[in-house]
C-alpha cells in the first residue's frame, strides 16, 4: 500500500487522477488539500467531495488552504476546465463536507503521524505545500517523496510561451518547494512531470469508447468532432457518463488551442507515478524557477549540463509508454465504474 497526501486544483485531469487513485487498491489516500488554480479553492473542494461521493469512496478528509497564491494575483482557467472545473460534467451536490483542518496542518500532521511513509502528489499550484513547508521546515524530510505535475523544460509553455500552468499560477511557491526539497538522498528527490512528458499522453475518443466498453456501459459513444459543442453523454454508467462529459470539454479546449481532437492527461500520469516509479524514465537534474524575468517569470529551468555545479534536486520524467499508460487507466477506472453500475 502507498500512503498518499494529495494537493490538487480539480480540474478535469485532476479528476481523472483522483479516479485512478480511487480505483487503485494499492493507494491509501490519507487526505486531500485544495488549491486555487483551475478554479477557486472552494470549488476545487466541492469537486473532490462530489467525485468521492459518486465513487462511494471511504471517508477521505478534504481540506482547504490558501485561496490565493503567495504573491501573484489569482488566475483561474474556466476556459480550460469548464465553469465548475469539471468540464461539462454536472455531478450531484456532495453530501460530504469540507474538513475544518487547514491544508498546512493536514500535511504536517499526517506526515508526522507516518514519518518516511507518505508520498505527496501535487497536481495544482504549489501554494499549500509551500505554506506547509514554511510552517514545518522538516516536512521534506518527513515525507517519503513527492511527485509534482508542473513545469516545462525543453517544451513550449501552456500559460506563457515558456511557463506551465501550475508553476505560472504560483511561481514563488514553486521556487520555495524546489529549494526546500534540495539536498535529499537521490531516491527521495521530487519527481517532476512536466509538459515535455505529460503532453505525450493524448487521450482520444477511442480511449473513452474503450472505457465505456470495459465498464459495460451503453451506448458505447465515440465523441465526434462534428458534434455540437457541449453535447452530453447518455452513457448508462454514471461514472462513464460524467467522465465523458468532463473530457468532451477538454477535447474542445485542446482543439481550440491547435492540439487536435485530444486531451492531455497531465495529472493522471503524475498519479500513476506516485504509485509506481516505473511509469517514467527520469533524469536527475537541478531545477530552479525564474521569478524575475519580465517575459519568463514562472519558467522552470533545468540545468541539464550541470553548469551551475549544484546537486540535483529533482528527478525529471523524460519518457513514458503512453499506450501502456492508457491501457492501465482504462483497466483501473472501468473496474471502478463497474462497481457503480
Ligand atoms: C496542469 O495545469 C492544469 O490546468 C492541469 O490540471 C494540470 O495540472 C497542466 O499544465
Ligand atoms: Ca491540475
Amino acid at each position: 500500500m502507498t500512503k498518499l497526501l494529495l494537493d490538487v486544483d480539480t480540474g478535469i485531469d485532476d479528476s481523472l487522477a483522483l479516479l485512478l487513485l480511487l480505483a487503485s487498491p494499492e493507494a491509501e489516500i490519507l487526505g486531500i488539500s485544495c488549491t486555487a488554480g483551475n478554479v477557486g479553492a472552494r470549488q476545487v473542494a466541492i469537486n473532490n467531495l462530489a467525485w468521492l461521493d459518486l465513487c462511494r469512496a471511504p471517508e477521505v478528509e478534504v481540506c482547504l488552504g490558501a485561496e490565493v497564491p503567495l504573491i501573484e494575483p489569482l488566475k483561474t482557467s474556466e476556459e480550460t476546465h469548464g465553469p465548475q472545473g469539471i468540464g461539462w460534467a454536472e455531478l450531484p451536490a456532495p453530501q460530504r463536507t469540507i474538513s475544518s483542518r487547514h491544508a498546512t496542518d493536514l500535511w504536517s500532521d499526517v506526515a508526522r503521524q507516518h514519518p518516511g511513509e507518505v508520498v505527496g502528489l501535487i497536481t495544482g499550484p504549489l501554494t499549500n505545500l509551500a505554506l506547509a513547508v514554511k510552517r514545518d521546515p522538516e516536512l521534506p524530510r518527513l515525507l517519503q517523496r513527492i511527485v509534482i505535475m508542473g513545469g516545462a523544460f525543453n517544451h513550449r509553455g501552456n500559460t506563457t510561451p515558456t511557463s506551465e500552468w501550475n508553476v505560472a499560477v504560483d511561481p514563488d511557491a514553486a521556487k520555495i518547494i524546489f529549494d526546500a526539497f534540495s539536498g535529499l538522498p537521490a531516491e527521495r528527490r521530487p519527481a517532476v512531470c512536466a509538459l515535455d512528458v505529460t503532453e505525450t499522453l493524448e487521450m482520444r475518443p477511442e480511449h473513452l469508447a474503450r472505457l465505456a466498453e470495459a465498464s459495460g456501459s451503453t451506448p458505447v459513444e465515440t465523441l465526434d468532432p462534428e458534434d455540437p459543442i457541449g453535447t452530453r453523454s447518455t452513457a448508462s454508467n454514471p461514472l462513464v457518463r460524467h467522465v465523458t462529459d468532463a473530457i468532451r470539454f477538454y477535447l474542445e479546449f485542446h482543439r481550440e488551442w491547435g492540439h487536435g481532437w485530444l486531451a492531455h492527461m497531465h495529472d493522471p500520469f503524475a498519479a500513476a507515478l506516485a504509485l509506481d516509479d516505473r511509469w517514467a524514465e527520469t533524469v536527475d537534474v537541478t531545477v530552479d524557477v525564474e521569478l524575475a524575468g519580465t517575459l519568463t517569470r514562472g519558467t522552470t529551468v533545468a540545468d541539464w549540463g550541470g553548469v551551475w555545479g549544484r546537486e540535483p534536486n529533482a528527478r525529471v520524467a523524460v519518457r513514458t509508454d503512453p499506450q501502456a499508460f492508457f491501457d492501465h487507466l482504462i483497466t483501473r477506472i472501468s473496474a471502478l465504474a463497474r462497481t457503480l453500475a
